[in-house]
């Protein structure tokens, strides 16, 4: 009932002539793929050759950032109008690098979620939590921490145009995937939340992808859960072949 994405998130890897090149070897071999949304998010340079590459096809553009005003004295950001400009449908909010690294809070996530709305764009939004707090048994405090303080201010509207990403920060990069179990887990409690906040309806439809070393190996288990709903996939989104194995699981 929930339709499946399979987004890729390249970080800050390739160059223009490389994304040319992704898609020329992606397209002839998710051309037939219609059992999921299909979506890649390159660097911002990339954006545009990613749009021209992909255009006539059915894979979707993202961005992994945008800021929440839609123009201004802000140095080094890019604002929503100007993706949607770019040709970018979806965009990703909060992933768990912008928290460590950039400073990124719940705070900033929800404004991000308010812009991106604002304008039309599709956001995938990442929690998860880091090794310490899943040792310490903290997983279900940090989602609840993570989900309110994101999403708690959105309207059940708003609310239903948003796909969230649980990666545990543990598994990202690493080599180290959840269980299927284990996601599937963090999935259910994510939409109890969902479902205590925006009702039951709301919570059925809200899709939810798992990311963490997700692979060409693994996708088939974890997509076996009936509440994984796709993916967010990072190294293994560079190479056509591997991105169009998990696309095609
Ligand atoms: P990974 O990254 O697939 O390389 O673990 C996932 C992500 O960061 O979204």
């Amino acid at each position: 009932m929930r339709r499946p994405v399979i987004a890729g998130n390249w970080k800050m890897f390739k160059t223009q002539e490389e994304t040319r090149d992704f898609f020329d070897g992606l397209e002839p071999l998710v051309g037939n793929s219609s059992h999921c949304d299909i979506v890649v998010c390159p660097p911002f340079t990339a954006i545009p050759a990613a749009v021209a590459a992909a255009r006539g096809t059915h894979i979707y553009i993202g961005a992994q950032n945008l800021h929440w005003e839609t123009q201004g004295a802000f140095t080094g950001e890019v604002s929503g109008p100007m993706l949607v400009e770019s040709g970018c449908r979806y965009v990703i909010i909060g992933h768990s690098e912008r928290r460590q690294f950039f400073g990124e809070t719940d705070a900033t996530v929800y404004q991000r979620i308010k812009a991106a709305l604002a304008v039309e764009l599709a956001p995938i939004v990442c929690v998860g939590e880091v090794l310490a707090e899943r040792e310490a048994a903290k997983t279900e405090s940090v989602l609840q921490t993570q989900f309110h303080g994101a999403f708690a201010a959105l309207t059940a509207e708003e609310f239903q145009r948003i796909i969230i990403a649980y990666e545990p920060v543990w598994a990202i990069g690493t080599g180290r995937t959840a269980t299927p179990e284990m996601a599937a887990d963090a999935h259910r409690f994510l939409r109890q939340l969902a479902a205590g906040q925006f009702g039951k309806e709301a919570a059925a439809a809200l899709r939810i992808l798992y990311g963490g070393s997700v692979k060409p190996d693994n996708i088939k288990g974890l997509m076996a859960q009936v509440e994984i709903d796709g993916a967010l996939v990072g190294g293994a989104s560079l190479d056509a072949q591997s991105f169009a194995s998990i696309v095609n699981f």
